[in-house]
């Protein structure tokens, strides 16, 4: 059977069972089990991860059909090649290695990056304990905060882990400033004593217009009050000739390979600022959880495979259902900016509309990706989730325990909304369960009918929920590597390469034209009506 064939006979089982209860299937009494899946790991002995996906109109055709896709598709193949450092980036002819940084490479893997990398590491590791005790401090002293300058897979990763790990925290207050917009970087450094202040410029590619023109602005900021900002700046970029040129010394440049992503790149030095943060041996425990997830994903049978199964849930609801977004929704505030985190990573990788070999693809690209952290979405967007038209597959989620013993009615609270959430979603409310409840309210006829109509969920609505132990270093870890792996296997899948990402570039060639046309009496003659009369009305202020 072709590729193709099987992607009908998918197709085909879903019109064949798509109107179907999810409930329903929950007659089979090993219903949860059989569809979920369990990894336990070392997290100071006591790590446990589970995914379930048995919320789903997924059955066991449909699954078997769903890993067959898979295997056809070559993901065994594609791992491989990937973890033994193969050029799979065809587009830009690169290896793919965020895996080595975790720091427990293959051994196939070339030694010079090896090396480097592993290198580079104990460099960082160095330096963070320096700033950490106060041995290189600034002029002022030890530094009391970090500001990380970087945007897109320069911050996001360091802001989504910095705050995730907040009880963790017990080095300088970190700052991250990303956005080209004055009014960030302005907010971000009032208060803040130049002095003592440590400023990390993160950038593959130190070309990035924000990130230089951020940096610009805070060694400005430094130099005004008389401090010497080179000696208090850090480079983090592939470019370590682009960092010397800002006077920064190459032992305080760290520097990394071209076959690291931006997206994937926060376990090197990309994390530094989160390392600064929590110190090094808890970024090691950071870096050994996705090491354990890297070890499950390579070795476990695509059946028991946690980043292949969600990915293939993933592919289940947004090619064969036709469902376009995705909720992210954690139901721990530290997490409220994994969604963002993962737009880029799922996104960015994913959001392709030709195949490796330039033809168009067959099928949808990988579905817009958003959410919020619960419980605080409940009270703003459910209500679409719940009863709007359109289905949103939902991710939950939930750690058994939290940071805040002393809190513990806190977190029954979350846990309890958590679950209630996927029940509700899957359970909904029938027209009749909503007349009784009228009825028993006291209203009759027609207003009785009107009402409780408005009272109706559908239910039927898919969702997966994550549960673990604690939100540790070592399972932020995990579930980080888990979607950074599931979205390889989509992107696999739908035969796209998720590593290149020239769909950013024209809007960045435009912005560089049109800056010198906000000018009085600027030519843009060459523009369209609509951003000519933008241009005047935003130049005339
Ligand atoms: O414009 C998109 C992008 O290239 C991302 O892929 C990247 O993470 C971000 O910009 C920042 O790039 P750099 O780290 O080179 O400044």
């Amino acid at each position: 059977m072709t590729l193709e064939a099987k992607w009908t006979a998918l197709a085909d089982h879903h019109a064949e069972v798509g109107a179907r209860s999810i409930l329903s299937l929950f007659d089979a009494p090993d219903r949860a089990s059989r569809f979920s899946a369990r990894l336990d790991y070392a997290d100071r002995g006591q790590g446990w991860f589970l995914l379930d996906y048995s919320k789903t109109n997924l059955d066991e055709t449909g699954f078997a059909l769903l890993m067959d896709l898979a295997r056809s598709a070559g993901v065994e193949a594609r791992r491989e090649a990937m973890f033994t450092g193969q050029p799979i980036n065809e587009t830009e002819g690169r290896a793919v290695l965020h895996t080595m940084l975790r720091g427990q490479p293959d051994p196939a893997l070339r030694a010079p990056w090896v090396q480097e990398a592993a290198a580079t590491h104990e460099r960082m590791a160095e330096f963070a304990r320096k700033v950490r005790s106060g041995a290189f401090a600034g002029a002022g002293g030890a530094f009391t905060d970090v500001v990380n300058i970087g945007i897109g897979g320069s911050d996001l990763g360091p802001v989504m882990a910095t705050l995730a790990l907040a009880p963790y925290h017990d080095g300088p207050r970190t700052h991250f400033v990303s956005n080209v917009d004055g009014a960030q970087v302005s907010d971000t450094l009032r208060g803040l004593d130049p002095a003592t202040t440590l400023v990390v410029v993160a950038s593959k590619t130190f070309t990035t217009i924000e990130t230089m023109t951020n940096a610009a602005t805070v060694r400005d900021w430094m130099q005004a009050a008389g401090v010497d900002a080179a000696a208090q700046m850090v480079a983090v970029s592939s470019a370590a000739d682009r960092a010397a040129e800002w006077d920064i010394p190459a032992d305080r440049v760290f520097g990394f390979g071209d076959f690291i992503g931006g997206r994937y790149s926060v376990w090197g030095p990309v994390g530094l600022a989160l390392m600064l943060a929590v110190g090094p041996e808890d970024f090691d425990a950071f870096r050994s959880g996705a090491a354990a997830m890297d070890r499950h994903f390579r070795t476990a049978p695509l059946e028991a495979n946690l980043p292949v199964l969600l990915a293939m849930v993933g592919v289940w609801h947004a090619q064969i259902c036709g469902y376009a977004t995705r909720a992210v929704l954690p139901y721990d505030q530290r997490l409220s900016r994994l969604p963002a985190y993962l737009q880029q990573l799922e996104m960015e990788s994913n959001g392709k509309r030709v195949a490796m070999d330039g033809t168009e693809l067959a099928r949808n690209s990988g579905p817009v990706v958003w959410g919020e952290p619960g419980t605080n979405g409940q009270h703003a967007f459910y209500q679409m989730i719940h009863q709007g038209t359109h289905v949103i597959p939902c991710e939950f989620l939930i750690a058994a325990l939290a940071h805040e013993p002393a809190l513990t009615n806190h977190h029954r609270l979350l846990i309890a909304n958590c679950l209630a959430q996927s029940e509700a979603l899957m359970r909904g409310r029938s027209l009749e369960e909503a007349r009784a409840m009228m009825a028993a309210r006291g209203l009759a006829g027609a207003e009785l009918e009107r009402q409780a109509r408005h009272r109706v969920f559908p239910g039927d609505r898919p969702s997966v929920t994550m549960a673990y132990r604690q939100l540790t270093p070592c399972t932020l870890g995990m579930i980080v590597a888990l979607y950074e792996h599931r979205v390889f296997v989509e992107g696999v899948v739908l035969g796209i390469n998720s590593f290149d990402q020239w769909g950013v570039e024209l809007g960045k060639e435009l912005a560089l034209k049109l800056e010198p046309m906000l000018a009085q009496g600027a030519d843009d003659s060459a523009k369209d009506g609509s951003t000519r009369q933008l241009l005047g009305a935003l130049r005339g202020a």
